[in-house]
């Protein structure tokens, strides 16, 4: 019977797909981490409107769902109540296409970001439906500075998201199959190579895939209870 039941548990996680691999328990928080509070409905964006990013310019265009930042304020007021010297955006967001993407991968193969924008929209961006992870923190050097600028401590904050779902993730596939049918290498635009997450506040600046830096569950340090307001 508990064989049974072993093997009907194993052929389910096995049926998980990889976008819900952040629900799994194998999170590994900070030894000294606190736990942080945020409002179970911070990540319910559907009355949000959704905001276009489509400048003209070098990383002047992306694709991002738009969250309310009254209750991320409380949380980055949580963290810097220890930190003391972090610096918040003043807003808060999922990217779901980052400029790089756009400006190096998507653009050049004559995607606009009109497009990127219909293609949300129809998947209705704003009401993906996520669950917060955990608070993630960077505290240390960078594995290869890019510059002396970039040498030294940096400190990062943000929550890591689960695309419970895949509601985000299936506008990055609609995406990635418009690459494809505009003669896209496909190589170059990796649909999952996401990991949703809010950035909350930093000490120098924002940290990316580029810097070595990856935030799925991964980078989890503090646990994130969840109250009602
Ligand atoms: C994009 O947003 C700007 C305001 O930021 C607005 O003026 C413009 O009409 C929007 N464009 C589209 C296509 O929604
Ligand atoms: C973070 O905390 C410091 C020290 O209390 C404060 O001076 C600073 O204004 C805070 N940052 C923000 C963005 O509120």
């Amino acid at each position: 019977m508990t064989k049974l039941f072993v093997t009907i548990a194993c052929a389910l996680a096995a049926l998980t797909p990889a976008y819900g691999r952040d629900s799994n328990s194998d999170i590994v928080y900070g030894a000294d981490a606190p736990t942080y509070t945020l409002a179970r409905t911070a990540l319910d964006a559907r009355s949000v409107p959704f905001a276009n990013h489509s400048a003209n310019a070098p990383f002047g265009s992306y694709l991002q769902q738009t969250l309310d930042f009254a209750p991320f304020k409380k949380l980055f007021d949580q963290v810097n109540a220890t930190e003391k010297t972090l610096k918040s955006r003043g807003e808060a967001h999922i990217t779901v296409v980052t400029p790089p993407e756009f400006d190096q991968v998507l653009k050049p193969a004559g995607i606009t970001i009109q497009e990127i924008e219909a293609i949300a929209k129809a998947r209705r961006i704003q009401s993906a439906r996520l669950r917060p992870v955990c608070l993630g923190r960077f505290k240390a050097s960078l594995p290869t500075p890019a510059s002396d600028a970039d040498k030294g401590q940096f400190t990062l904050y943000s929550l890591v998201v689960a695309d419970v779902h895949g509601d985000l993730l299936a506008i990055r596939q609609d995406i990635y199959k418009l690459f494809r049918k505009r003669g896209g290498e496909g190589a170059l635009f990796q649909p999952e190579a996401f990991w949703p997450h809010v950035t909350m506040g930093f000490d120098r600046r924002d940290l990316f895939i580029t810097d070595g830096v990856y935030k799925g569950s991964n980078y989890c340090y503090a646990p994130i209870r969840l109250s009602k307001n």
